[in-house]
């Protein structure tokens, strides 16, 4: 048997109602910043229960602009994880700002307490990661960041419609930042992103910012970037974020199959703690397990594209060198880089699949 990592081909089986929108749209030329970027922009807002969203066009530009849009630049400093993807970090250093890292706890996400002790008069911002899908805690990280005056872009680009109790993630901080790539629960046929705020100023800065700069046609109020979310994906984006709820119920579905599948093999796989009032996406159905490599490569010869993400943290990648860190500095980030697998956990697997890993694993460690 096969199972996939990607499911694009099957998501996109019958694609003729958003080709349809797409004929509507050439009719009108209406490609930038066109009637579906509002549309989607509404929705989307409404989806997350915030007042305002911006479409941009990746997730790394939602993290980008938001920083930029408060003021983050050189000689400041913004906490995040060392466990994340690179864009987390690449949207700090684009600023010219330096990424300060502080080590995660057992659910990946990052410790509230550390991030305390890395507070410098140069933090400008703290960037907490929903890794996963797994809603960091974010009662803990405002807390410290009103406590410090400290603004919190949150990145949930792997995080739509995760939730504390019921408070969906991108809600707590000034601006939220979500990518809209093909492999994230809510995807488009490319790059796209958004931001979501409840902040007019913010919205206000961030449409300048994603458009140039512009006012309007003649006049420009800031230097900004070319950064809009396309027109077409907007379209793609509208079709799709109706089918959201049944998308991230069903990821749910198989990740409380999977923990079940597994929970006779403590000492061979940890499965991280599951808050009772928290909503996990699981964008990535991920744990920590005994003899990595070697299961991976035993999933992969029976046909189950598992993956790792990722084998080597961000401090430890040669790019980072220049901010000093060293091996040893963050033992929890460093210890999962070493035994993370994140098992396909999409809304097109089926019982069959899912039996099927589960099966495979406990042969594996029998
Ligand atoms: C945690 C995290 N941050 C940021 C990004 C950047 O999003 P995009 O690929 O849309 O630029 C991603 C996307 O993979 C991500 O997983």
């Amino acid at each position: 048997m096969k199972v996939k990592y990607s499911y694009l081909e099957e998501q996109f089986k019958d694609h003729r109602a958003i080709f349809n929108e797409i004929d509507k749209l050439i009719k009108t030329g209406d490609y930038t910043l066109g009637k579906p970027v509002q549309e989607f922009e509404k929705k989307f807002a409404k989806l997350i229960g915030t007042k305002y969203a911006i479409g941009v066009n990746s997730g790394t530009d939602a993290l980008f602009l938001s920083l930029k849009a408060i003021g983050v630049g050189v000689g400041d400093e913004v906490i995040t994880a060392p466990n994340t993807f690179i864009a987390t970090v690449g949207a700090i250093v684009a600023t010219g700002a330096k990424p300060v890292f502080v080590d995660v706890l057992d659910d990946y996400t990052i410790s509230p307490e550390l991030i305390e002790e890395a507070i410098t008069p140069k933090t400008k911002a703290l960037m907490p990661v929903h890794y996963a899908g797994h809603p960091a805690d974010m009662p803990s990280i405002m807390s410290i960041a009103e406590k410090h005056g400290l603004p919190v872009i949150e990145d949930s680009c792997q995080a739509i419609t995760a939730a504390i109790d019921n408070k969906c993630v991108g809600t707590f901080g000034v601006t939220g930042g979500f990518s809209l790539h093909p492999l994230k629960n809510l995807n488009v046929w490319g790059d796209g992103g958004i931001i979501v705020t409840n902040s007019s100023e913010l919205r206000d800065e961030l449409i300048l910012l994603r458009n140039h700069g512009l006012k309007n046609r003649d006049e420009i109020q800031i230097f900004g970037y070319n950064s809009r979310l396309d027109s077409l994906q907007a379209i793609v984006g509208n079709y799709l974020i109706n089918d959201i709820e049944d998308i991230t119920e069903t990821r749910i579905k198989w990740a409380n199959k999977i923990d079940k599948g597994f929970a006779d093999l403590k000492g061979y796989i940890t499965i991280p703690k599951r808050k009772k009032n928290s909503r996990y996406v699981y964008h990535l159905y991920m744990l920590m397990v005994k003899d990595r490599d070697k299961l991976l490569s035993y999933l992969i010869k029976n046909g189950i594209e598992a993956k790792v993400h990722y084998p080597i943290p961000l401090h430890l990648q040669e790019v980072a060198r220049p901010f000093g860190y060293k091996e040893g500095d963050f033992p929890v980030s460093e210890a999962q880089s070493k035994s993370i697998i994140t098992f396909p956990g999409h809304q097109h697997l089926t019982e069959e699949q899912v039996d099927y890993m589960i099966e495979k694993v406990k042969e594996f460690y029998q």
